[in-house]
């Protein structure tokens, strides 16, 4: 597919922009206010923790509607945008005409200092135009979750929380969506984008930039640069360019593949099981799976944050393979296959077999991670998932053990068994010891005991900022404690008795 290099094209404050010679990894926040001067976007702390920087991204899903998303400007590169639509502060209402979450935050005195307020502003309107397009109002559990991602250091979250209910009471005026689906039609007819740019931060080297349509563009791009980056959602990348300074070379931004982005139901072995693209977004493949598998739901709310969880993508969080990642605990206890994908050729792999060693995996070179196939529980397993962090919102798990019981409905035998702990070791590992431990035996207060021992012969963990090695050991073995507590045949604890964000949310709505 070699094209001829071109420039970025995305529409931005009403009209289509053309953008030349802006290295590769300048941020989407570094071009709105050294470049384009919408300096409304704040940075704080570059690094997708704040939400100071949020803007909304526009695109065309497969139906050809307008979806717009809420992401960190901070950790997404200038050229991904390229066929997109970008949204700021400024495009929302003016001084002399705020816009109902402007009214609303202005209303409530969900502002100070101000620093923060842009993002928040840009949050709620993300939500304010989702709930409009469906007819629906979020819960105020639902703001705060929505709004997970926001860092306030002034207002002590409560103004904000009522500016999110309050703008839905105030006249409605919604973002005027016909130019900006016309422009993404204009922009959809463009060649997929080869970009090259210098990087003046190595030497004034040509960096490429590929952002290919179709996953046969993509494989062969990627056979014939197996040394490009491939870059997903940018949420792992994004950071080690801002902080860690390092060096991309060539990129193949997969942001663009169609195919990737898919999530579907299909059988696999002759048992349901879902297929996850593994360009789909963390939002996207985190609620797919929280429907099969209510378990599953907590982790999804709190797995990073919305901007986060909208921009990163579950292929990215299994390829980079971080040891305290949350998406393998819950693939691999689900048992998760691997669809890898190099030229024309696929092969499968189960997830468990694809980390080698920290940071290592089995991918070959030219080879990329095509989907996950992840097989939907029957009716006689039971799972559960646990993340253990300091904070309850967007924190990094100290350990997140995912655990699956398949019992004999009768004898309550079990008949299999999968542990998936992060955290625990040099890559997210299953506890064959602590599994071997109970296979066989009826499910009990003392299988559970024999589980938690058997831990002890599976992992020795680490002591790091987040936990020492004996907190991590002792609450891991815990975890067997808990999940006989929640699944015993008999006075079963409820999940709201044994999840403190149960408890405290009491919100048993499934996520609108
Ligand atoms: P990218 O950053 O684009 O890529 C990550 C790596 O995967 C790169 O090496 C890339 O080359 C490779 N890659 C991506 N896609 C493919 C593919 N299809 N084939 C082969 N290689 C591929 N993680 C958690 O687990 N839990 C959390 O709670 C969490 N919280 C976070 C909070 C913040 C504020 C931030 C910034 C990050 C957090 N993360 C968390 C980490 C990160 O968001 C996830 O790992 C995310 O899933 C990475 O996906 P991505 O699409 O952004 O990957
Ligand atoms: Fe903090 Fe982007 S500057 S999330
Ligand atoms: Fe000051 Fe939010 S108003 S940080």
């Amino acid at each position: 597919m070699e094209s001829r290099a071109r420039p970025l094209r995305f529409f931005h404050r009403g009209e289509i922009r053309e953008i030349s010679g802006l290295p590769v990894t300048t941020t989407v926040l570094q071009y709105l206010r050294e470049h384009a001067h919408c300096t409304g976007t704040k940075e704080g702390c570059a690094e997708g923790d704040c939400g100071a920087c949020t803007v909304l991204v526009g695109e065309l899903d497969s139906q050809g509607e307008l979806q717009l998303k809420n992401v960190n400007a901070c950790t997404q590169f200038l050229p991904t945008l390229d066929g997109q639509a970008l949204l700021t502060v400024e495009d929302l209402g003016t001084p002399e005409s705020l816009n109902p979450v402007q009214q609303a935050l202005v209303d409530c005195h969900g502002s100070q200092c101000g620093f923060c307020t842009p993002g928040f502003a840009m949050t709620l309107q993300a939500c304010y135009e989702r709930h409009g397009e469906a007819g629906t109002r979020p819960s105020r559990q639902q703001l705060a979750d929505d709004l997970a991602g926001n860092l306030c250091r002034c207002t002590g979250y409560r103004p904000l929380l009522d500016a999110g209910e309050r703008m839905f009471e105030l006249p409605a005026h919604h973002l005027d969506r016909a130019p900006l689906a016309a422009a993404l039609k204009t922009l959809a007819q463009d060649p997929p984008l080869h970009y090259e740019a210098a990087n003046p931060a190595f030497g004034g080297r040509t960096d490429r930039f590929d952002q290919p349509r179709t996953i046969d563009q993509l494989a062969t791009l990627r056979e014939a640069n197996p040394q490009a980056r491939l870059l997903a959602g940018s949420t792992d990348i994004g950071l080690w360019v801002n902080k860690q300074f390092r060096d991309l070379g060539d990129v193949i931004h997969l942001g663009g593949v169609a195919e990737l982005r898919q999530i579907r139901r299909q059988a696999l072995n002759g048992a349901p099981a879902l297929w996850i693209g593994a360009g789909a977004s963390l939002e996207e493949s985190w609620s797919a799976l929280a429907e099969a598998v209510p378990a599953l739901r907590e982790l999804w709310l709190r797995f990073a944050s919305p901007p986060v969880r909208n921009a990163g993508t579950l292929g990215g969080n299994v390829a980079n393979g971080s040891p305290i990642g949350d998406g393998a605990p819950a693939l691999m206890a689900l048992g998760a296959q691997l669809l890898l994908r190099k030229g024309s050729r696929q092969r499968q792999l189960a997830l468990e077999d694809f980390y080698l060693d920290y940071m290592k995996n089995a991918l070959e070179p030219g080879e990329f991670l095509e989907a996950m196939l992840v097989p939907l529980p029957d009716d006689h397993t039971t799972l559960r998932a646990y993340k253990i962090a300091k904070r309850y919102d967007s924190d990094i798990s100290a350990v997140c053990g995912v655990l699956s019981l398949t019992l004999d409905p009768a004898t309550h035998e079990v008949h299999a068994a999968r542990f998936a702990f992060g955290g625990m070791a040099a890559t997210v590992k299953r506890a064959n010891q602590a599994e071997c431990g109970v296979v066989g035996q009826v499910w009990s207060h003392a299988t559970a005991e024999a589980a938690a021992a058997a831990l002890a012969r599976d992992f020795t963990p680490l002591s790091d900022m987040r936990a020492s090695s004996g907190y991590r050991m002792q609450v891991a073995q815990n975890l067997f404690r808990k999940l006989w507590l929640e699944t015993r045949p008999s006075l079963a604890l409820a999940p709201r008795h044994a999840s403190v964000w149960m408890a405290v949310s009491h919100d048993d709505e499934v996520r609108a």
